[in-house]
């Protein structure tokens, strides 16, 4: 399963692609608002694109479809690792067809149902992304409709990747690796979150104190 950060953060981006723990990077415009400051987004694109190999979703904020068809060859323009992130209405998914049929990826957004996510693979999204966080916040359980959009492309052929979206902790990523999803996008701290362990903590303060008796170097 492919690992994204779910970030706009260069810093963050820097951090976790020196130690080579990620595939790509996911971003929105929240999160692109939150951490922009004065930069123009298209300069923290390319940025981020220059920083870490593979792909890089860049969302449109359009809301027709034409709109998001110009946002989205601008977008794709940047470097050729950009997959072009659209929502999943209607609009959306006209632009998703025109952008596909165009040679650029596109990521669908914002996907709540397993209907939505065949409408999606229909359009020829290269991901879906099921925010399973936000269907959990509203009492749902989430990874649900990742099982079943797994179930629903296997069956019928679907070459869509699903990208599990919205992930609050490392138990929704072990759920999604365990359902088959392709790949996963995460906010920095599930990321870290996914090394700690506290036996690994300890385990390691008792070997280094019982070193330390030995009072020698290697
Ligand atoms: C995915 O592409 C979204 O950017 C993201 O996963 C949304 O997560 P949130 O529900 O925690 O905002």
């Amino acid at each position: 399963m492919k690992i994204f950060l779910d970030t706009a953060d260069l810093d963050e981006i820097r951090r976790a692609a020196s130690a080579n723990l990620i595939d790509g990077i996911t971003t929105n415009p929240s999160l692109l608002a939150s951490s922009a400051g004065e930069r123009d987004p298209q300069e923290i694109f390319l940025e981020i694109c220059e920083t870490v190999e593979g792909p890089i979703s860049a969302e449109v904020v359009a809301v027709d479809a034409d709109g998001m068809v110009a946002e989205g060859r601008r977008l794709a323009k940047i470097h050729p690792n950009i997959v072009v992130k659209v929502p999943l209405t209607e609009d959306g998914l006209r632009a998703c067809r025109e952008l596909r049929d165009e040679g650029t990826r596109v990521n669908v957004t914002l996907c709540f149902s397993t209907t939505q996510a065949l409408l999606a693979a229909k359009a020829g999204a290269t991901y879906i992304s099921p925010f399973v966080g936000r269907l959990d916040d509203v009492g749902h359980e989430g990874m649900e409709i990742v099982a079943e959009i797994r179930q629903v492309y296997d069956r019928y052929g679907l070459e869509t990747e699903i990208l599990a979206a919205s992930l609050r902790h490392p138990r929704h990523v072990l759920e999604a690796l365990l359902i088959g999803a392709d790949c996963a996008t995460l906010p920095p701290k599930v990321l870290y979150q996914l090394m700690k362990h506290p036996h690994t903590d300890s385990g390691l303060e008792r070997f280094l104190a019982d070193w330390k008796t030995l009072n020698r170097e290697l």
